[in-house]
């Protein structure tokens, strides 16, 4: 029997750090996905563990990932690599959101179609793909970012539907609250409350849940409890609210308030 082989994205750090070792602990044979050079990409890691640098916001990007998988069936893809921005979006540059967008978005739709094709035709694998409870809130000060997972936690609902009776494969979405990574720093976002928020989630809870979630095939997962409660009371409140609140915490200066 051979090997069973993950593809995780956004692996170099953070949550999808977490996710390869769940998945190399379980015996996943990985491909990891990043795109700066991984510093020791197998520290820790039982296994074979490849890496590969590759812009995820192209196209090419993406094909280059697929190329690197070398025809192996795919058992499981973690679409986890993505990005923040803060500041104002009037005051941020084209180039800037534009990337946020082709990563999270673009980026991850291409990878999820190629993957998931093969995955529907043999009636067998699993994808985690990281949303966010950020899809839940109008984002002032972060806003193309919240609309993006807004997009990815809308999107996977549909697909899940639209592939309902590939009963072989399971479409997982992962909705995080602020998690302690690299996030809000690449997102230049130490000068808000949420960034220098002392409680934020472990990536390592974080990335258990997920990882726990795909493979018992759950639908989605809201991780941890106070981000449950939040993603309900955001089903309940108008959006010039959960707007205004957003705006407390990611205002630039807000961490000095
Ligand atoms: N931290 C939070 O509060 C939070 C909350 C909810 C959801 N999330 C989501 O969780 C996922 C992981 O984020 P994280 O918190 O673990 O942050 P992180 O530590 O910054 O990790 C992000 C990962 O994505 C990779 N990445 C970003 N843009 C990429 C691109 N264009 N091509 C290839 N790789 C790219 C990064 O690699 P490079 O450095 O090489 O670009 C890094 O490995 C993201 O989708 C994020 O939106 C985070």
């Amino acid at each position: 029997m051979p090997n069973k082989f993950a593809i995780i994205t956004g692996a170099s750090s953070g949550i999808g750090a977490e996710l390869a070792k769940l998945a190399a602990k379980d015996g996943y044979e990985l491909l990891l996905v990043a795109d700066t050079p991984f510093v020791d990409a197998s520290a820790g890691l039982a296994g074979a563990v490849e890496t590969l640098e590759a812009d995820l916001s192209t196209i090419e990007g993406v094909d280059r990932l697929l190329d690197a998988a070398r025809g192996r069936q795919i058992d499981l893809l973690c679409a986890n690599a993505g990005h923040g921005l803060g500041h104002a979006f009037l005051d941020q540059d084209l180039a800037d959101w534009r990337h946020v967008i082709d990563t999270n978005i673009t980026g991850t739709l291409y990878l999820v179609q190629k993957v998931l094709r093969q995955m529907v035709a043999r009636d067998d694998g699993k994808i985690l793909v990281t949303g966010s409870i950020a899809g839940f809130i109008p984002g002032s000060f972060q806003a193309v970012y919240n609309g993006t997972k807004a997009f990815i936690d809308n999107f996977t609902d549909a697909l899940r539907n639209e592939i309902k009776d590939s009963k072989g494969v399971t479409l997982t979405t992962l909705m995080p609250g602020p998690v302690e990574t690299e996030f809000f720093e690449r997102g230049d976002m130490m000068d808000t409350s949420v960034g220098v928020n002392p409680n934020k989630s472990d990536p390592a809870d974080v990335a258990k849940d997920g990882y726990d979630a795909v493979m018992s095939g759950k639908a989605s997962i809201v991780s941890g409890w106070k981000n449950k409660i939040q993603a309900t009371m955001a089903n309940v409140t108008p959006a010039a609210i959960l707007a205004e609140q957003h705006r407390k915490m990611a205002e630039p200066g807000s961490a000095n308030d």
